[in-house]
């Protein structure tokens, strides 16, 4: 069987999706847990887009070891010594240079003609060659491209070195048997092909990312990219989850393999979904939360009688246990410090003693603390001790309230040793909360969103609460758990205005956020 190369795009595709933010500790988060999944490639960021983002891969290149650390340039020299500057340290640097095949994209976005685009595209290819020796170059919006411009854009770039060449479906228009037949005639016609490793990037507007990846695949493609939930620009990129479950259930037919531990599936997608704050349908294939759950009286008796019935994957493969060692007050540091390093987390005393006291009292309240609920309490932990986080912390709230009463906030917040507080009456406890706090920040931003969610199914689940704030055009997201709902919505709305002033002050256009 030969080996599908699984190159995850989580952290620049999917991290484009908008209000995703992430910062540089939290894609450090998901790029150790990308590795600990066994993906071939892990694609850290665009590093010439934000300063930010450069040190994110910056970072990942250098503490995360296994997988191929691409950092992405387009075909523009300062791009390429930027994302070379980012990976240098990496143990498998790629330079990832991109640059468009279409007519529509070489005439309106470049002004350009084919044989200028082509040209320009070689000298960036050359360039990035003589800074790292593993360069993939894609061939941007390749299914609206002629196909035997493409044949020759193909041909010119493998004979100058390039080592995977990317046919990526930019805005999500093939259609199955077509996108495959593409890759089948460049396999065809392009002298050498079998040299390089070439690959497929699907966009998922149709809904067809996962099948053109696997009709490429069929035909020739030996590199997948894709990003965990399907996360990515408008309707998202292929999902990792679909395509290697895929491969792995249906191998009869398929006959490739990856190199996936799918065992850290559902774990990774949890992560992912916490920390960009985007929840996932509950019937997403793989990893929705009722992708396993069994309703009506027929499969449950099937289930029951014999679980092949009707389960085609087992939910163990992709790793859903039934919760495995519960955790109590009892269970004493030692027990929670072995429990968060075999969950993978790697922290600081600091930040273990913060998870320690929250663990403390989530069990006092809860009795019995889940899997679940440790990762959200260390995320939480981890989060705190960003420095551009911490401007206010949650002092304390009050909220009284009752059926036929305006609820009534009074919140404390600490700012740079100061208690400062404020009272406000909102439309529900949540709003009074939120209201205290713009009386205290004196900010001006726009509350874009805000989601509660449960941990576990438990009566007594701790909840976790996702806000985003905008000012600006700038957008900024927190979170906050806790078993009490108000708590961890007054945590997440604090986390989020923290972030935005960090990123209006960072920002010398921004009119400077100037709170109280
Ligand atoms: O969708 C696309 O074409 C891309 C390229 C940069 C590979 O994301
Ligand atoms: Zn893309």
């Amino acid at each position: 069987m030969e080996k599908i190369f699984v190159f995850d795009t989580t952290l620049r595709d999917g991290e484009q999706v908008p209000g995703a933010c992430l910062n540089p500790r939290e894609k450090l988060e998901i790029a150790l847990q990308l590795a600990r999944l066994k993906v071939d490639a892990i694609e850290a960021g665009f590093p010439v887009s934000s300063p930010g983002d450069f040190e994110a891969v910056k970072a990942i290149a250098e503490k995360v070891k296994g997988p191929t650390i691409v950092a992405l340039a387009r075909a523009v020299r300062k791009d390429i010594e930027t994302a070379w500057d980012a990976i240098k340290k990496a143990e498998k640097p790629r330079i990832h240079v991109f640059l468009g095949t279409s007519d529509i994209h070489i005439r309106k976005k470049f002004g350009l003609d084919r044989d200028k685009a082509l040209e320009r595209g070689l000298e960036a290819l050359k360039f990035a060659k003589s800074l790292c020796p593993d360069v993939e170059y894609s061939t941007e919006d390749a299914s609206r491209s002629d196909p035997d411009y493409l044949v020759q854009v193909v041909g010119q770039v493998v004979a100058a070195g390039a080592t995977v060449v990317n046919i990526p479906d930019t805005v999500g228009y093939a259609v199955p048997r077509q996108f495959g037949r593409l890759i089948s005639y460049l396999k065809a016609k392009v002298p050498d092909i079998d040299k390089i490793v070439l690959s497929v990037h699907c966009h998922n507007d149709l809904g067809l990312a996962t099948a053109n990846t696997l009709s490429a695949v069929e035909n020739g493609a030996r590199q997948v990219e894709c990003t965990m939930n399907g996360l990515g620009e408008r309707a998202g990129n292929a999902s990792l989850e679909e395509i290697v479950m895929a491969i792995k259930t249906r191998e009869d037919y398929f006959k490739f393999f990856t190199a996936v531990n799918t065992r850290e599936i559902m774990k990774t997608s949890k992560l992912v979904s916490r920390m960009m704050g985007m929840p996932v349908q509950a019937n997403k294939a793989i990893v929705g939360s009722n992708a396993f759950a069994h309703s009506s009286g027929i499969h449950q008796d099937g289930i029951l009688k014999d679980r092949a019935t009707y389960e085609a994957i087992r939910p163990e493969d992709v790793g859903i246990t039934e919760h495995a060692m519960v955790l109590t007050a009892r269970s004493g540091r030692h027990a929670l410090k072995h429990k968060i390093s075999e969950m993978g987390y790697d922290l600081q005393e600091q930040e273990f003693e913060a998870v320690y006291n929250e663990f403390l009292s989530v069990a006092d309240k809860k009795r019995r603390v889940y899997d679940e609920d440790v990762a959200v309490i260390v995320q939480d932990a981890i989060f705190a001790h960003l420095d551009h986080s911490k401007l206010y912390t949650l002092e304390s709230y009050k909220v009284a309230t009752g059926n036929g009463e305006v609820p009534e906030a009074r919140v404390k917040l600490r700012r740079e040793g100061v208690v400062l507080e404020a009272s406000a009456q909102g439309a529900g406890p949540i709003d009074a909360i939120f209201k205290a706090i713009d009386g205290i920040v004196g900010a001006d931003h726009k509350l874009e969103d805000f989601q509660v969610k449960a941990v576990t199914e438990t009566k007594e689940a701790m909840g976790i609460a996702t806000v985003r704030v905008s000012r600006e055009g700038f957008r900024a997201l927190g979170r906050g758990s806790s078993t009490d709902i108000l708590k961890a919505s007054a945590k997440a709305y604090v986390q989020a205005i923290n972030r935005l002033y960090w990123l209006l002050r960072r920002n010398p256009e921004a009119d400077i956020y100037n709170p109280k």
